[in-house]
């Protein structure tokens, strides 16, 4: 049930959010905890959350009641641990299996969604330290290691290894342990280009034939079609 130390753990909880707003936001700092909580937007969707999953623990139905003032959706079933600090946030939407550790910070426009109509654990674990970019999409029951970050606007659908850093569309690792990512995958930009390398390989078997073909008829004149060569200049891609 709803008791004294439900509501003793609460406090302590919002008092540590405003402590975590003054460290991450620049624009915080120096400011007092009644400005911050009067002001800062993802403050108040995490303090009207943490009262929301108290209630909600105890059988009290209080649904979203943040969404209309501070443009942040946080399912009150999802579990969220110390000193989150969601920065602006409009936007945000978290759904009611994700599970955040300690110390996670997030931007405006950050979804830990599901993916589709499955029941269950279907959104995101996100742990502790977590640094997810404005814009990021986080989709289905996969888990973010701690320390990670989530480059703006990514979309990550696999889990993420700890102490990494994750971009793109579909999200990638490219940096892990401090470290540029290496192998076949690592290059985005210079991407293999199979139909050149079916069209090079034709041309090759053309220009063969057409040897062949010079040889048999006494006419030892090179074939009209000329082998391809690597293309010099920019990547098509821009890189
Ligand atoms: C990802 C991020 C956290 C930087 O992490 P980092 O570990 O310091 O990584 P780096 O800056 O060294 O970047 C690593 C690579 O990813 C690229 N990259 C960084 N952020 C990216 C993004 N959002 N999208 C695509 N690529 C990105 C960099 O260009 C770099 O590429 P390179 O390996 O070819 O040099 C940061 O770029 C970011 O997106 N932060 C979110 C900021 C935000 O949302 N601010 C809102 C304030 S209101």
């Amino acid at each position: 049930m709803l008791g004294f130390h439900t509501l003793q753990r609460v406090v302590q909880e919002i008092r540590a959010d405003v402590a975590s707003a003054r460290d991450r936001d620049p624009a915080a700092r120096g400011v007092g905890t009644a400005e911050i909580l009067m002001n800062w937007g993802g403050v108040q969707a995490i303090l009207t959350h943490r009262v929301a999953h108290a209630l909600h623990e105890s059988g009290v139905p209080f649904s979203y009641a943040s969404r209309a003032v501070t443009g942040v959706e946080i399912h009150p079933a999802a579990s969220i641990g110390a000193d989150l600090f969601i920065d602006h946030g409009s936007g945000v939407v978290i759904g009611e299996t994700a599970e955040i550790g300690d110390r996670v910070t997030l931007y405006q426009g950050v979804t830990l969604g599901g993916t589709g109509f499955a029941r269950g654990k279907r959104h995101p674990t996100v742990e502790d330290d977590v640094t997810v970019g404005s814009g990021a999409k986080l989709l289905g029951p996969i888990t973010v290691g701690h320390c990670a970050k989530v480059g703006a606007n990514t979309v990550v659908i696999q889990d993420v290894p700890p102490n990494s850093t994750v971009v793109g569309n579909p999200g990638h690792p490219v940096r892990v342990e401090g470290r540029t990512v290496e192998g076949p995958d690592a290059d985005w930009i210079h991407l293999p280009d199979p139909v050149a390398d079916a069209i090079k390989a034709l041309a090759e078997r053309i220009g063969q034939l057409e040897r062949r073909l010079g040889e048999l008829d006494g006419n030892s004149a090179e074939g009209e079609v000329k082998e391809l060569r690597p293309k010099q200049g920019p990547s098509s891609a821009g890189g």
